[in-house]
């Protein structure tokens, strides 16, 4: 289906302009030349983002119009994104826009570039906030006893639902591949639940961990006086995983001779504890983990092929978060529960700016970084509702801040630095980009502290 833009400015040559540019690539843009055209239009229809000019001519100057309509747009449909166009320099109108609703705001005259990637971030994250609140409703979290739940709503994650669904029951060797924070114990966890083995245990170990000698005596156990510190017998992982599964955790780092030893019981289902020449049959699933691309590592020459391939018969590739931003609401509303509850706090949820904030975030800690911004949001706010800035994301992908969770004063600064960066340091051309005079620019950078 087409994205539908409504555009309104109530100068026809704007948005016949913006109308063009966004047939060009293939958004769908209905026109609009007024507020009350704007507020009919998104109570009858059904738009993927709204582009208002904040100036409409019964007030052309204070944008009071504008504000007054985006907060009416965001009572109708908080879902709905919303990009305000502002005059070149007025830095409180964008300000103003943020705090009422606005999703992101275009400087007049635009930028073609920029004003497209704008539109397509803000439907995409439109798009994902809106599902997520259909799947709310529907459960697709996976909920068992004494598994960790694993929220998987997105579409990305659909696959992965798949192949525990179908491969999970089979004894099947299973690499799970991901970032790190993806969820991939928990996923390995539900391998072993849907198994006929779940009764039996689920031994999780970092095979990567282990130095020289250490590494045998862990998987495969040693006898009393097999070496000097081997005091008394030691049962290894795969025999205590007999009947169960073993969970081989950051296979990637795993020692070329240590590799050998392993592939070797994997492919007897033998082992022998050190120090003693009895052979023991053990039964055992092996399921791994790795943040490394095996491939690489083995067209390098430092992981042995034949061992990948005893340990991928299946792979399951986790998807990062930022692939799959429609699990993030879902997912930051259960840490939210399970911190609120750990710490005996009363929260309804996150304020709109907030959940603003923890879409748009790149998210390179993955789950783990999510769980952890919202167990630290939980004890730090004040109010009844998490906030932007009780989460202390202030940047985006792209390094640029989160206008959203600034004070006024911050904003002035930062809008101030940019337009020094737009005119290169030049303060008389600066000062006209913000619509201020060259005096009125000095007093601002020093009250910043900007060097002036
Ligand atoms: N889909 C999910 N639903 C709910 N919780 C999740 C999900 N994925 C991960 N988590 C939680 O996020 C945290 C990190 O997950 P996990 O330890 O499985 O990641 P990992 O991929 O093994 O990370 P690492 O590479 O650092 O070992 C855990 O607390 C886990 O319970
Ligand atoms: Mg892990």
């Amino acid at each position: 289906m087409a994205t539908r833009i409504l555009v309104a400015d109530d100068q026809p040559d704007v948005v016949e302009a913006l109308r063009l540019l966004l047939k060009a690539e293939g958004f769908e843009a209905q026109p609009a030349s007024s507020p009350a055209g704007v507020y009919r239009a998104v109570e009858g229809g059904d738009f993927d983002l709204v582009l208002m000019d904040l100036n409409y001519t019964r007030d052309t100057t204070s944008g009071r119009e504008g504000f007054d309509l985006l907060t009416r747009l965001r009572d109708l449909d908080p879902t709905l994104p919303v990009v305000v166009m502002t005059a070149w320099g007025s830095v409180e109108g964008a300000v103003e826009a943020m705090r009422r609703g606005a999703r992101d705001y275009i400087e007049k005259p635009w930028d073609n570039e920029r004003l497209l990637t704008t539109l397509r971030t803000q439907v995409e994250l439109g798009r994902a906030l809106r599902k997520s609140q259909l799947l709310e409703q529907e459960n697709l979290l996976l909920k068992g006893d004494g598994v960790p739940e694993l929220i998987a709503a997105s579409k990305a994650m659909r696959p992965v639902l798949d192949v525990i669904e179908r491969v999970g029951p089979s004894d099947a060797n299973v690499l799970i591949v991901g970032e790190h924070g993806t969820g991939k114990e928990v996923v390995a966890r539900w391998m072993h639940h849907v198994s006929r083995r779940a009764r039996a245990p689920l031994v999780a170990v970092n095979a990567g961990a282990f130095g020289e000698g250490v590494f045998e005596s862990e998987l495969f156990g040693h006898v009393k006086g097999a070496f000097t510190d081997a005091k008394t017998d030691r049962v290894g992982c795969f025999e205590l995983a007999d009947g169960g599964t073993l969970f081989l955790d950051e296979i990637a780092n795993v020692k070329p001779q240590q590799q050998g030893k392993l592939l070797r019981v994997l492919e007897t289902g033998e082992i022998q504890r050190v120090g003693s020449s009895k052979i023991r049959k053990v039964d055992v699933r092996v399921l791994s983990a790795t943040n490394a691309n095996l491939g690489e590592a083995v067209s390098r020459g430092e992981f042995r092929e034949d061992l990948l391939y005893r340990l991928n018969t299946v792979e399951i590739p986790l998807p990062p978060l930022r692939d799959r931003r429609e699990d993030i609401p879902l997912l930051a509303v259960h840490f939210l529960r399970a911190s609120a509850k750990r710490y005996g706090r009363e929260l309804e949820g996150f304020s709109d700016a907030a959940m603003d904030a923890l879409l748009r975030h790149s998210w390179p800690g993955n789950v783990r970084e999510l769980q952890h911004a919202v167990e630290r949001s939980v004890l730090m706010a004040r109010g009844s509702r998490i906030e932007a800035y009780d989460l202390g994301l202030r940047r985006r992908e792209d390094g640029s801040i989160l206008t959203e969770e600034l004070t006024l004063d911050e904003a002035e600064r930062l809008l101030i630095e940019k337009a020094l960066e737009r005119s290169q340091g030049n303060v008389s051309k600066a000062a006209e980009a913000l619509g201020l005079s060259r005096s009125a620019l000095y007093r601002r950078l020093q009250r910043h502290d900007l060097g002036g």
